[in-house]
C-alpha cells in the first residue's frame, strides 16, 4: 500500500504537490471512484486515472539537459555530484540515466532517459550516431588538423578513430563531428595533434540539437518531434 500522491509522483509525470492539486481538483479516480485525499493509501494493483486517462507506473521519460561543468555523467557516485542531482525529486525515482557520457568538465547536450533499449541502440558503435562538439584548444588549428580528422587517426595509445570532421571557426576554435564516442575521444584526438582541449561543449547528438534557451544546469522534456526523430535515429520507427 502506498500514498496516492506518492503513487502518482512515482510515474515521473507530476511532483507530489502537483498530484495533490489534481486530487483536490477531483481529476483523479481510483478503480472508478473519485479520489478524495492525497494521503489515502492504495495497492499498486488499483486502476488509477487522471482526467479519465489510465496512469501507468512505467513511463518512458526523455529529457534534454544542458550539462554544466563539475558534475559527473552517472546515476550515483560515492564522491562526486551527478547530473541527476539537478532533477526534482519525483524525476529521480523513475530510473533515469545519462545516455552516453560527457566528462566532468565537458558541458552541453546530454540526454537523460529511462529507455534502456533506445539508449543502447543510439550508443551502439554500429549505428554511428553523429555527435557535434564546440571545441577550443590551446594552439592554432590548421588545414593539416582538418585533414588528419578527415582521414581518421591512429593514436599512439592504440585508439583507432574513424574519419571525423573538424571545421575551423577561429584560430583555436572548431566544430568537431564524431561518428562514434570513445573515451575522452575529442580530447585525445586534439592532444594527438599537439593542441590540448581547453573547452568542450556538445552541441548535438544525432537529431537532437542543444536548446540554447537552456542555461547550464537546466533541462526540459523532449518534444514529441524530438522523441520521434530519436527513435528514427535508433532504427526504432
Ligand atoms: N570527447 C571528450 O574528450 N570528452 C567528452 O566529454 C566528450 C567527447
Amino acid at each position: 500500500m502506498e500514498r496516492l500522491d506518492k503513487i502518482l509522483a512515482n510515474t515521473g509525470r507530476w511532483s507530489r504537490k502537483e498530484a495533490a492539486e489534481l486530487i483536490k481538483a477531483g481529476r483523479v479516480t481510483v478503480d472508478g471512484l473519485p479520489a478524495l485525499r492525497r494521503e489515502d493509501k492504495y495497492p499498486e494493483t488499483a486502476q488509477f486515472r487522471v482526467d479519465g486517462e489510465a496512469v501507468s507506473g512505467e513511463r518512458l521519460v526523455y529529457l534534454m539537459l544542458n550539462k554544466p561543468a563539475g558534475l559527473v555523467s552517472a546515476t550515483d557516485d560515492l564522491r562526486e555530484k551527478t547530473v541527476l542531482s539537478l532533477l526534482p525529486e519525483h524525476l529521480r525515482r523513475v530510473g533515469l540515466f545519462p545516455a552516453g557520457r560527457l566528462d566532468k568538465d565537458t558541458v552541453g547536450l546530454l540526454l537523460l532517459t529511462n529507455d534502456g533499449e533506445l539508449s543502447h541502440a543510439l550508443l551502439s558503435p554500429a549505428r554511428h550516431v553523429d555527435k557535434t562538439y564546440l571545441v577550443r584548444v590551446d594552439g592554432v588549428l590548421d588545414e593539416a588538423d582538418e585533414d588528419a580528422f578527415r582521414e581518421g587517426m591512429e593514436l599512439r595509445d592504440g585508439l583507432h578513430c574513424l574519419p571525423a570532421e573538424l571545421e575551423r571557426r577561429g584560430p583555436g576554435e572548431a566544430l568537431v563531428t564524431l561518428r562514434e564516442g570513445k573515451y575522452h575521444q575529442v580530447k585525445r584526438m586534439c592532444a594527438a595533434r599537439g593542441k590540448p582541449v581547453t573547452f568542450l561543449k556538445r552541441q548535438s547528438f544525432g537529431p537532437l540539437t542543444l536548446d540554447e534557451g537552456l542555461a547550464p544546469g537546466q533541462w526540459r522534456p523532449l518534444t514529441e518531434e524530438e522523441e520521434a526523430a530519436l527513435r528514427r535515429a535508433a532504427g526504432r520507427v
